[in-house]
């Protein structure tokens, strides 16, 4: 066995030990609000919940699941509130424009059931040609495109949430429908045949009201405070005041919070202006905000991890600070409790090729810096009535 493959699984065990310690200790484990010394339970003494996505695997599959004794303990550890990562994708649901598939979904709202856990939906629709199933760019919406279209989409958001009823009570209806490029609405097939992206975005709030009257409905993008997204930032905007002019029911702006350090030479006090004038643009036109994915990409910081741990945790507090300031901020979820699973990894390696380390707990499952750092701030908050 490897040093490394010792160190995790002694590391697992402690995990396991704590949960376990924990349980048994009368009043030490809530139901549903994560363990007395968890994340949530800092962030619930100041009216706010903590929670992370979660993916499906097969049982005991070294995954970032629920179904990973593992990671499970984390999720119970420090979670109020719980995400799929994948699983309630139009990719994941819909393997035809016929046919749905909610065996993993339902895998995921059977165990957070179990544990006291709500879940938020992610997401009704993904508005990008790159995220939708491949047989949505293909498919043939017939001789009435714009008829069809909209009974596509309608079927989807309704059949989904009359399925999870009250026991979803947020959900990001439309995931990432602005391009960062030029700040304009990304078209599909699906929205090219209804006769338009807002108009497509528009029926989907709608229809989810409609299907969902008690949930909370949320626009999700990634435009985050770093200054290569002010364009992204705009766009964002304007489609947030384009749904009010259109009275549409849109209830919150989910800012996903995927953070990017940017090395020594900027600080996060320099971005803060900037960020707060977006924020406050936002919050005047009624919205509420949640944080929906929040995770660092340890950018421009030296391989050396105890000072990349430094600097993302400092990064994430003083994020976290100004995001805790605004009353409107009740949820916030980190997209991933340990770097071990982190989407990150794949999708955007560092350049030097050591490991991310963009998330709460290390690789081997132990509290980081930026676990520190959340929880100080959210010790540090306002309280919100
Ligand atoms: O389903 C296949 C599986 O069968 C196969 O074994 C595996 C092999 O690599 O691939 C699996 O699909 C991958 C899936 O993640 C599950 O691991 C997809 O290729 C991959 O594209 C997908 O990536 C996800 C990505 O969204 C696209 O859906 C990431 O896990 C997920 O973290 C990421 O999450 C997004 C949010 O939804 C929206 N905001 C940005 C965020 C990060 O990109």
């Amino acid at each position: 066995m490897t040093m490394a493959r010792r160190d995790a699984l002694a590391a697992l065990a402690g995990v396991a030990a704590t949960t376990c310690a924990a349980a048994a200790t009368p009043g030490a484990m809530r139901a549903g609000a994560g363990s007395a010394d968890g994340l949530n339970a800092l962030a619930a003494a100041k009216g706010r919940r903590f929670g992370s996505c979660v993916a499906w695997s097969p049982p005991a599959a070294n995954r970032g699941s629920f179904a990973n004794p593992a990671y499970a303990a984390l999720l119970t550890r420090d979670c109020g509130l719980l995400v799929a990562e994948n699983e309630m994708k139009w990719r994941a649901l819909r393997p035809s424009a016929t046919r749905f598939d909610f065996a993993r979904f339902d895998a995921i709202m059977a165990w957070a059931t179990a544990h006291g856990l709500p879940v938020r939906g992610h997401n009704l629709l993904w508005h990008q040609p790159k995220w939708m199933p491949a047989w949505e760019e293909t498919h043939d919406f017939g001789a009435r495109p714009a008829i069809a279209a909209a009974a596509l989409l309608t079927e989807h958001v309704t059949t989904v949430c009359r399925r999870y009823g009250t026991r979803i009570a947020s959900y990001d209806v439309v995931n990432e429908a602005v391009d960062p490029a030029d700040a304009t609405l990304y078209q599909t097939a699906l929205s090219r045949a209804l006769g338009g992206a807002a108009p497509t975005l528009d029926l989907a709030f709608h229809t989810a009201r409609r299907a969902a009257p008690h949930a909370q409905l949320v626009y999700n993008d990634y435009m985050s405070w770093e200054p290569d997204n002010a364009r992204h930032r705009a766009g964002v905007l304007t489609l947030l005041e384009g749904f009010r002019a259109r009275g549409v029911p849109v209830d919150a702006l989910g800012v996903q919070s995927h953070l990017v350090t940017q090395g020594t030479g900027m600080s996060a006090a320099a971005l803060e202006p900037e960020w707060r004038r977006f924020l406050d643009a936002v919050t005047a036109m009624g919205y509420d905000l949640v944080i929906t994915e929040l995770d660092v990409r340890d950018n421009r910081l030296p391989a050396d991890p105890i000072v990349r741990d430094r600097g993302v945790a400092d990064y994430t507090r003083a994020y976290l600070d100004i995001m805790l300031a605004y009353p409107r901020l009740r949820d916030i979820l980190v997209w991933g409790m340990t770097d071990r699973y982190s989407w990150i990894e794949g999708f955007e390696p560092r350049k030097d090729g050591v490991r991310r380390r963009p998330c709460p707990y290390d690789d081997r499952f132990a509290p980081k810096p930026m676990r520190a750092a959340i929880a100080a701030a959210l010790t540090a908050a306002p309280a919100r009535a």
